[in-house]
């Protein structure tokens, strides 16, 4: 990987070159091959990862374990009720004991301040899981698995549909920024993006040729696209905001009919999970509404959203091997460049 990101903190895309986020892609094509040959080289042998976490999570929290046991380190999940932080103790003074302890933290919460303080005192990597502002994570493998689909990362135009300000959308759009896609986010207006993150975007695209697309009519967003992805409509700590929710996005339910518009056969459907798609979950049926997808189009043949899923664990786990052993050369390469092997 010609990147060196060693000692580098992973808080928010902003922070990454196009050049260093397509490195990090490459290194998770790398190393997932790797994994699927049964080599195990444990890059991360005797170290230990904090795991600290203020919101639920199956599937950053599965990946974080798994990619840490997979590459030799241990890690150490930290829940809310563990930590109390800033009730009982300062992020500060977390920080600094966790920082003596380990050498690197996932985190996950609410604001995207308490990511930097994290970073700031703990004096080891800090990796951002999740906050209410991003999920650099989650694009990493939202965008490895549209390399999968489309050869590499720019190869189709790309429409975010839903709520068009939340981490998903956010993190998202200044991925695409920085990689030059044609990103397109399909949102009413009251969900847009913010606007400095949309003139941020647009900045970054003026050099990297990429093209920023905010409508709030969903038919120009997905005209031509090759992938169509939603999020939920209200967010970890957005539960009281349902019902308005469903009134501003029930119209943007990806539904087959949508995926057709795009007039692309090889369109592909994606969604960082979980999903309301059918009736099998309490809150599904105490809202029968909130349903971002329909079960047709989350079970149908366009969806991936499994692929995109296991490529939270190749990706997380690119990023935790660059930034605690730096350029990692891969036993095994995709050859694609990933690899100096
Ligand atoms: N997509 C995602 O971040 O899932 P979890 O909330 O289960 O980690
Ligand atoms: N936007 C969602 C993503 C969950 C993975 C949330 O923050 O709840």
């Amino acid at each position: 990987m010609a990147s060196n990101l060693r000692g580098r903190h992973f808080l928010t895309l902003l922070d990454y070159s196009g050049d260093e986020i397509l490195d990090l892609l490459r290194l998770s094509a790398d190393l997932k091959a790797e994994k699927a040959s049964g080599v195990h080289p444990r890059r991360l042998l005797g170290k230990s990862i904090a795991v600290i976490f203020e919101k639920p999570s199956a599937r950053t929290r599965s990946a974080t374990v798994v990619a840490a046991v997979d590459e030799g380190a241990h890690p150490e999940y930290l829940g809310r009720e563990d930590i109390r932080l800033g009730v009982k103790e300062s992020v500060a003074d977390l920080a600094r004991v966790v920082g003596r302890m380990f050498d690197g933290i996932m985190y996950r919460g609410f604001s995207q301040k308490t990511a930097e303080e994290l970073a700031e005192w703990a004096g080891i990597p800090v990796w951002n899981a999740l906050t209410d502002l991003y999920h650099p994570t989650q694009a990493l493998a939202d965008f490895l698995t549209v390399q999968e689909a489309f050869g590499s990362v720019d190869g189709a135009p790309f429409t975010y549909v839903g709520d068009g300000r939340n981490n998903v959308a956010n993190s998202l759009l200044i991925g695409a920024a920085k990689t030059g896609l044609d990103f397109r986010i399909a949102a009413p207006r009251a969900l847009f993006p913010a606007d400095h993150l949309v003139a941020r975007a647009r900045e970054l695209a003026a050099s990297s040729g990429a093209k920023i697309t905010i409508t709030d009519s969903w038919r120009d967003g997905v005209a031509d696209t090759g992938v169509v992805y939603t999020d939920v409509w209200a967010s970890m700590g957005e539960e009281d905001r349902i019902s308005e929710r469903i009134a501003l996005l029930r119209e943007y339910r990806v539904t087959s009919e949508m995926l057709e518009s795009s007039g692309r056969p090889d369109v592909i459907f994606l969604h960082c999970l979980p999903c309301f798609h059918d009736d099998q979950t309490e809150m599904a049926r105490d809202y029968p509404e909130i349903c971002e997808a329909t079960n047709e189009v989350f079970e149908g043949e366009h969806s991936r959203v499994f692929d995109q899923a296991e490529n939270r664990l190749h990706t997380i786990k690119a990023i935790m091997v660059a930034s605690l052993v730096g350029s990692a050369d891969p036993v095994v390469a995709t050859g694609d460049g990933g690899s100096s092997h």
